[in-house]
């Protein structure tokens, strides 16, 4: 991985292939190895960046709260290290998919094309909000573990669960080895991101929606209606996936993706 210094800190990233620029970014607690299904595929046609977010993986941590827009600029100030001015396309997962928004709505002319994976345009309920915070309490005393048990049956199809034991137990050793700080900086910034659903429909570019049949927590109807209320967006549903479709069903994905992007002319 390379690293960029930023405020103090240093973000790790993959960068591989060249041509148009597609940016990766991960969810939540995982880091940029949640894109491996993708990252070799693709970049044999296409220029392919895929950070480890501010916390997790192999880049610096920031106590305390880690905003959305935060996450936003963080990209930004990536694409610019890399002197890349030409506008990317975007691609985000669960919480990857809040941060592509908020990068949508402060640097829409950067951004060529948007895919929207697992993930959900409204903000928490206030009780999901609240719980967010007792969260990042209780991984601050405990440790990451208790984060990746609680999640791990949710992030999957139980097909996955049963059939690809290995890729369940090397996304828990990633949660496992990420920062409890990073954790709970980011669970609070998600705690209070905004709700980007009356924004849709003002989202210019194409836009690329897919889910997992199975996912369980942003289901198919809720993405079904982000694609619905996207001017120019297409819908792909994934089968035998959950809310990690790009690990669980890579082949699948890579189709859509590629077959979006050719569709509009990359
Ligand atoms: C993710 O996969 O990024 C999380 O499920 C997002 C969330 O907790 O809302």
């Amino acid at each position: 991985m390379k690293t960029f210094p930023i405020n103090g800190t240093n973000l790790s990233f993959v960068d591989r292939g060249a041509g148009a620029a597609l940016l990766f970014v991960h969810g939540f607690p995982l880091d940029h190895s949640m894109w491996n299904g993708q990252i070799e595929p693709l970049s044999a046609r296409y220029r392919v960046i895929a950070p480890d977010l501010r916390g997790f993986g192999q880049s610096g941590v920031s106590d305390g709260i880690v905003t959305m827009e935060h996450f936003a600029d963080d990209l930004a100030a990536l694409l610019d290290f890399l002197t890349i001015r030409d506008p990317v396309v975007l691609c985000g997962l669960s919480m990857g998919g809040y941060i592509a928004l908020e990068f949508w709505r402060k640097y829409a002319k950067r951004l060529r094309a948007l895919i929207l994976c697992d993930t959900r345009a409204a903000a928490d309920t206030p009780q999901a909000a609240a719980n967010r915070f007792v969260v990042a309490e209780n991984v601050l005393r405990e440790g990451s573990n208790i984060v990746a048990d609680a999640m791990i049956p949710k992030l999957f199809a139980p097909i996955t669960l049963q059939q690809q034991p290995d890729l369940v137990e090397k996304l828990k050793q990633v949660i496992d080895r990420t920062d409890p700080r990073g954790i709970a900086a980011a669970a609070r910034g998600m705690a209070q991101r905004a709700d980007f659903t009356a924004d849709l429909p003002r989202i210019g570019c194409p836009a690329l929606v897919i889910v997992g049949q199975g996912d369980a927590i942003s289901p198919v109807a809720e993405m079904q209606a982000i694609s619905k209320a996207v001017p120019n967006a297409e819908f792909k549903i994934i089968p035998q996936a959950g809310h990690m479709a790009p690990l669980e069903q890579p082949q699948a994905v890579n189709e859509a993706i590629e077959r979006f992007l050719q569709q509009n002319g990359m």
